[in-house]
């Protein structure tokens, strides 16, 4: 994030982007989130998925991958913890004014500053209306030697209003299958285990003097720990070399769970596009937005290829500096 007086020219996006978006097209943007998105219509997002930098205070860089070269993005924050929010929370406003009533917002940090913007974001969004900290637990690299491994991120999810859309089948998974492996999980609990009258296996559990039964094979939804999304490793073919590229997975389960077909989805710091593909795929009109002409290189080459592999949904316009000037 750029702090409010670096923002220079970028302004000149804002009119262009709101055009294009209001013509139906979806929409890679160059620029500062905070100008380029600026002058789209109030409430005309359903979904807006931010993974902005962390505040670890280091420079991002590309960690392997195809053809990413030097990418990277800046995180470090002179004054600290405040700067940091600083430069935040008018990017967090802006998601508000821009989410539809119905809207969600979800924001995926770790334990850098998880907890300081939550605070940010009941403040911006109303604390009734946090719905969930998702913790997204993976298994990656070494092991701390003098605190216990930090192996999850949290993602802030938060309504506009306390109306809202919910789809829990996107996160189903049989009640009787491993999350984690995907394979028949026959001791994943101690409730009694029988034939239901449909023929179906069927477990069943006495609580409080009241007799639960679930089938085995019935859907069950994700509860806000989900560890079965493994993160991309370094030679993931999904991997496209940006620095802490998310698995395309990750968000279309937010997507997926958050919103319906035909809905807009934002992405305010795109990166490589993952949301932008996710989206896509999804059937969703979406939007991504970068600050880093690198990163929107990539998300267009990532975008252009769904595109040519026959996604609907991934054809976009693009919004580049380049293109602004020439206004
Ligand atoms: C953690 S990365 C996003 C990675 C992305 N989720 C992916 O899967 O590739 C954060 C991104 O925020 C961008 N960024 C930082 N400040 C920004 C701003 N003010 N407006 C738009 N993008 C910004 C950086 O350039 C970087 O690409």
């Amino acid at each position: 994030m750029d702090r409010e007086d670096d923002r220079g020219n970028q302004g000149r996006a804002v009119s262009v982007a709101a055009g294009a978006f209001e013509r139906g097209e979806n929409l890679l943007v160059e620029g500062d989130c905070l100008d380029a998105l600026a002058d789209l219509p109030p409430e005309c997002l359903d979904l807006i998925y931010i993974d902005p930098p962390f505040f670890t205070g280091k420079t991002r860089a590309a960690g392997g991958g195809r053809g990413a070269g030097a990418a990277s993005f800046g995180d470090s924050w002179p004054g600290g913890m405040d700067e940091y929010l600083d430069a935040l929370r008018p990017r967090l406003a802006l998601a508000r004014r821009l989410l539809s009533v119905t809207g969600s917002i979800f924001v995926h940090l770790d334990w850098h500053a998880s907890h300081y913007v939550k605070c940010e974001m009941d403040g911006i969004f109303g604390a009734d209306n946090f719905r969930n900290e998702i913790v997204w637990g993976y298994e990656s690299g070494g092991r701390a030697t003098k605190f216990f491994a930090r192996k999850h991120d949290a993602i802030l999810w938060h309504t506009k209003t306390s109306k809202w859309k919910f789809n829990p089948g996107a996160s189903a998974a049989p009640r009787n299958m491993c999350r984690m492996c995907g394979a028949p999980d026959e001791n994943r609990n101690h409730m009694k285990k029988s034939v239901g009258p449909d023929g179906r296996a069927v477990r069943s559990i006495r609580s409080a003097g009241k007799v639960y039964t679930y089938a085995d094979d019935a859907p069950v939804p994700a509860s806000d720990v989900w560890v079965d999304i493994p993160h991309l490793h370094q030679k993931d073919p999904e991997r496209l070399g940006y620095p802490t590229q998310k698995p395309e997975a990750l968000v279309a389960r937010v997507i997926d769970s958050a919103s319906s077909e035909g809905d807009a989805v934002a992405d305010f710091f795109c990166g490589s596009g993952t949301t932008c593909a996710a989206a896509a795929r999804l059937g969703r009109r979406w939007i991504g937005c970068d600050i880093s002409a690198t990163a929107i290189d990539i998300a267009s080459k990532r975008l252009r290829a769904l595109d040519e592999s026959g996604v609907s949904y991934a054809r976009f316009s693009l919004i580049s500096a380049d293109s602004r000037k020439k206004e």
